[in-house]
């Protein structure tokens, strides 16, 4: 097991260039397995998800090759069908691979991903579409077998707009025969780089970003070269790192478009954010002020900066209130919160977040990717010393965290821990 061990205090101070998204790069690298020839991948994070991803790919057959951020690969000699039971249950998100492996192969086998740290992520909405669009499904001793002669281009409607099951009808949908319509579909801006990325190999998706999407099927993709749009969640931790230690920060490589909810909530704590081309930068307040924040699908404030912003208002002047509309169990984090100082109540969806001058460092766990997230935020800001435990988590999602952090500043060290 892997450990942080964080000295807070220090204002961070600098600039930081943020890495390509992990929720981009996982359905463009389920798409790559559709042309059954070459794709280049530039701009993809080194982290365990994206491993997780590729080792998939391989035993499926495909040829992987990954120097630094770019991957090259070759699907054009896929043998099997089958997502293996224990990659889906390490990564519930590899349910995307079915969408691309059935779009081709019109079979495919794989299991319930199973819940995770912050809910038990259903994929219901996933198997109802791939039934409407006329792929058969047999659901027995915890495997889901999907089969069919063809897939016939339909209408979908989405009870919610699922970022991954919008993703996976996409990706079921590209050799259809006629059209797909999806609506009430999912409008985040990685479905957008994945349309982009499908469209480059020679689909016709429109939409993408809008919530009706719709999917005109193909006989042929091509091979294809593409670069991953940056990690808006990656940039939302950075900007809030610098924002609760009181600090400067300038992104480079960041949207803004993409995170304007969350440079709005971090005006309204006080900050001064500008804005150009491909740079962001923010300027702290000495202290924040408190704020409400209410997560809803994109283009509302995004759930997976709940956690961040949870951490980073314990200090703010005031008391600040969250309510989390998307996940039924994504305030874990809060608990280990509590263990440094902070005064946080859980009502039901709500938390309410009364702020304290400073937080104590203390031995604190990781819960899940974005809780542990949080800790850092807070261990930043924190007297003392902060441990954090299970930061595998972490490593799943962050590129070099913890080296972009005190690039500018902070105090962060790895530490092996015991090994259990
Ligand atoms: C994607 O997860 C992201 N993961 C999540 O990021 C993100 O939090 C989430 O979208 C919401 O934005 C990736 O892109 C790899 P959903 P996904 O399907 O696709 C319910 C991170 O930290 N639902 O939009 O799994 C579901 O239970 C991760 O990077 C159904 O009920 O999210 C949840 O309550 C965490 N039935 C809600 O919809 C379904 O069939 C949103 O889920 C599917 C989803």
């Amino acid at each position: 097991m892997l450990n942080y061990i964080i000295q807070g205090g220090n204002k961070l101070e600098g600039e930081v260039k943020v890495s390509g998204s992990k929720n981009a790069s996982l359905p463009i690298i389920a798409a790559s397995m559709l042309n059954g020839n070459q794709s280049k991948l530039y701009n993809v994070p080194t982290i365990h998800d994206i491993q997780i991803a590729l080792k998939i790919l391989k035993i499926l057959g495909c040829k992987v090759k990954k120097t630094n951020n770019k991957i090259l690969i070759d699907s054009s000699n896929i043998t099997s069908y089958e997502i293996p039971y224990p990659l889906m249950r390490q990564m519930r998100s590899s349910v995307i691979m079915a969408g691309a492996i059935i779009g081709r192969f019109k079979n495919a086998i794989f299991s319930y991903p199973g819940g995770c740290d912050i809910g038990t992520r259903p994929i219901d909405l996933h198997l109802s579409g791939f039934r409407k669009l006329g792929i058969n499904i047999i659901e027995e001793g915890g495997f889901i077998r999907c089969s069919c002669d063809k897939i016939i281009g339909t209408e979908i409607h989405l009870d919610f707009p699922s970022v991954g099951a919008t993703e996976n009808l996409m990706l079921a949908s590209v050799y259809a025969e006629g059209e797909t319509v999806i609506t009430n579909a999912a409008m985040e801006p990685e479905i957008v780089d994945l349309q982009n990325f499908l469209n480059k190999m020679g689909a016709i998706v429109e939409g993408a970003g809008t919530n009706i999407i719709k999917i005109k099927g193909v006989n042929k993709l091509k091979e294809v070269s593409y670069t991953i749009m940056p990690d808006r969640i990656e940039a939302g931790t950075l900007l809030c790192s610098a924002a609760i230690t009181g600090g400067t920060i300038e992104l480079k490589n960041a949207i803004p478009d993409h995170i304007s909810p969350i440079l709005s909530k971090l005006e309204e704590c006080g900050c001064k954010t500008e804005v150009k081309k491909d740079k962001i930068s923010l300027i702290a307040p000495r202290k924040l002020i408190s704020t409400e924040i209410k997560t809803l699908p994109y283009p509302g404030f995004p759930t997976d900066m709940q956690s961040i912003f949870g951490a980073m208002l314990t200090t703010a002047k005031g008391t600040s209130v969250i309510i989390e509309t998307i996940f039924e169990n994504r305030y874990k984090y809060t608990n280990e919160l509590i263990r440094m100082g902070a005064k946080i109540t859980i009502e039901g969806k709500m938390a309410i977040i009364k702020g304290v001058k400073r937080l104590s460092g203390a031995e604190v766990l990781a819960t899940d990717l974005r809780g542990g997230a949080a800790m850092v935020i807070a261990g930043l800001q924190a007297k003392g010393k902060t441990k954090i435990n299970n930061i595998e988590y972490i490593l799943r999602g962050y590129e070099n965290l913890d080296k972009k952090l005190n690039s500018i500043g902070a105090n962060i060290k790895i530490e092996e821990g015991d090994k259990n």
